[in-house]
């Protein structure tokens, strides 16, 4: 490291520690946790530290250690009460870091932390590891089994960090009702509900970095209601065989960027569902997975409306889908606008995938209605496929056509030489193959005389 910006880390280090001080004594005057000794322990910067205190000319941060509010941080122990004291004080100062430091496993009941907080730039930085508690058996009677850490109605707020999350899903994948655990394959009647790890709910301007997030018992990552989700660097991690293990679920959510990601897990990457606009997916390294999906959509006749959505660079390996738009049978509203591009493919058993009668039980009745599906464009998307299905499958529904689907440059070779292949496979879908493709498609209808119902679409 040159010199001066030696002499500069060591000019940001005192003006911490300087402030810092400040900072907790003012909190201390009028503080009713004085039982905790705070300046004793912080001491050190979080590392690494938050962007936004390195500007000298920046916000200054509060750092809030969890340690200092009691946690202990043996794995065993139950840390909650520490961190919602610590999340408390941290959420009434304009700028504060939220410290989970590195060397501690902490373990969490699932908890709700909510804001608003008058807190402009909240850090909430996770250097150690935390944990919920291990298995169904371990979780309170009383407390929700549907999340574990939820942050609700929180604006601005960056989480980060060179932590982990470790979601102890093992147990709950087990649990007889899930699908692939019922006796003799056969799956058992619920109630079957397991935690998403972290959900973010009706919250704004939101941030996560950096982290490593694994074995969650259910979805990794759920945003739910949120505007504005910044979501890079993230390692996501679960075994191809753990049950609805996606890595990051959006719903109702709009603005949203996921960049730079490598995910490997049970069921999707990346699942957007219902009320999502204005989503942007790139450089995703996915597989073994079920892909990158849109839906499932319009289950139990609900309306469901999702455009604007990009999916492009992305890598998808060993996977049972690439790129998907799954709905219903009866459902209403629409899925427009969406772009695949430059999206790698390498044994996938479904790279190209539009599925309108997704039904879990296979018998599903048929239905008058569809979430309409218009606008689609695949472009660039390249490499193999796993020859047990066709490469590419557009099922569209009976009742409404799928309209403008649009591809170009789509290779696609069996990833096993020698076998018989499936022909690509289209139903009621209509669309333009702007170059040829591999294999060839020809199943396409023109778009000739296609309208759609303006009632059902949104715009
Ligand atoms: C978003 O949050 C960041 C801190 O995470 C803050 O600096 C920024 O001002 C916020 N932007 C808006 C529009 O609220
Ligand atoms: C599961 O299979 C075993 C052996 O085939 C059989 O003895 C047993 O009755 C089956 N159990 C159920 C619940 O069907
Ligand atoms: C893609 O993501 C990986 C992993 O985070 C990163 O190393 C790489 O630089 C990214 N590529 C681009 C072009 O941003
Ligand atoms: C689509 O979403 C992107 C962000 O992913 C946004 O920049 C763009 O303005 C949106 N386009 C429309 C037509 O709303
Ligand atoms: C769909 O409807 C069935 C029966 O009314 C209900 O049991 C189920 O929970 C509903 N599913 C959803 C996702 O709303
Ligand atoms: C296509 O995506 C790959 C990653 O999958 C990336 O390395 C490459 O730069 C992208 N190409 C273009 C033209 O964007
Ligand atoms: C579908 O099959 C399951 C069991 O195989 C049965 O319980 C259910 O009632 C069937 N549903 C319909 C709509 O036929
Ligand atoms: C639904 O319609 C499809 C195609 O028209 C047909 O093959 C299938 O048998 C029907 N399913 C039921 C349950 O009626
Ligand atoms: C068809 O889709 C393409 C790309 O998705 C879009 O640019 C074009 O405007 C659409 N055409 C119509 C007639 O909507
Ligand atoms: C489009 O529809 C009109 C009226 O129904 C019909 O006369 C015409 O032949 C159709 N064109 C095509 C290409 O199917």
């Amino acid at each position: 490291m040159p010199f001066h910006q030696v002499l500069l880390l060591l000019f940001f280090i005192f003006s911490c520690l300087f402030f810092v001080t400040i900072q907790t004594r003012h909190h201390h005057s009028h503080s009713e946790h004085e039982e905790f000794r705070i300046e004793s322990h912080v001491s050190v910067p979080p590392s690494p530290a938050p962007e936004a205190a390195a500007a000298v000319d920046g916000p200054r941060y509060s750092v809030f250690n969890v340690l200092d509010f009691g946690a202990i941080g043996d794995g065993v122990t139950d840390d909650t009460q520490a961190f919602k004291l610590a999340w408390d004080t941290a959420c009434q100062i304009e700028s504060a870091v939220l410290l989970v430091p590195d060397g501690y496993s902490f373990m969490l009941q699932s908890t709700v932390l909510a804001g608003p907080c008058k807190t402009v730039g909240l850090v909430f930085q996770i250097d150690g590891t935390i944990m919920p508690p291990d298995g169904p058996d371990s979780w309170p009677r009383s407390i929700s089994k549907r999340q574990w850490l939820v942050f609700y109605k929180i604006n601005g707020m960056l989480m980060q960090g060179g932590g982990l999350v470790d979601g102890k899903g093992e147990k709950w994948w087990n649990l007889p009702c899930k699908p692939h655990k019922g006796i003799n394959g056969t799956t058992m009647s619920g109630p079957c509900d397991s935690p998403v790890a972290i959900r973010f709910f009706m919250s704004s301007n939101l941030t996560v970095k950096g982290l490593v997030i694994k074995n969650s018992p259910q979805f990794h990552f759920r945003f739910d209601a949120c505007h504005g989700v910044r979501v890079e660097s993230l390692t996501i991690k679960a075994p191809a065989q753990s049950p609805n293990t996606d890595g990051i679920h959006i719903e109702n959510t709009n603005n949203v960027q996921i960049y730079n990601s490598f995910i490997s897990n049970g069921d999707d990457c990346v699942s957007i569902g219902a009320g999502c606009y204005d989503v942007d997916i790139k450089n995703i390294t996915c597989g073994p997975s079920h892909g990158i999906s849109i839906g499932s959509l319009g289950i139990n006749h609900s309306r469901a409306c999702v455009s604007n959505i990009t999916v492009s660079d992305s890598v998808i390996q060993h996977s049972e889908n690439g790129i998907r738009i799954k709905t219903w049978q009866g459902g209403s509203g629409c899925v427009s606008k969406v772009k695949f591009r430059n999206i790698s493919v390498e044994a996938v058993r479904n790279p190209i995938i539009i599925d309108q009668y997704y039904c879990l039980t296979k018998n599903c009745s048929n239905q008058t209605s569809a979430v309409v599906i218009n606008d689609i464009s695949y472009v660039n998307i390249k490499g193999s496929y796993d020859v047990r299905s066709p490469p590419m499958s557009f099922a569209c529904s009976d009742s409404t056509p799928c309209i403008n689907l649009t591809l170009a440059q789509v290779e696609l070779q069996p990833a096993t030489r020698g076998r018989v292949v499936a022909n690509p496979y289209c139903w009621n879908a209509h669309g333009t193959v702007v170059t040829q493709t591999i294999p060839p498609v020809y199943c396409l209808m023109e778009e000739t005389n296609v309208t759609i119902d303006n009632t059902n679409v949104c715009g």
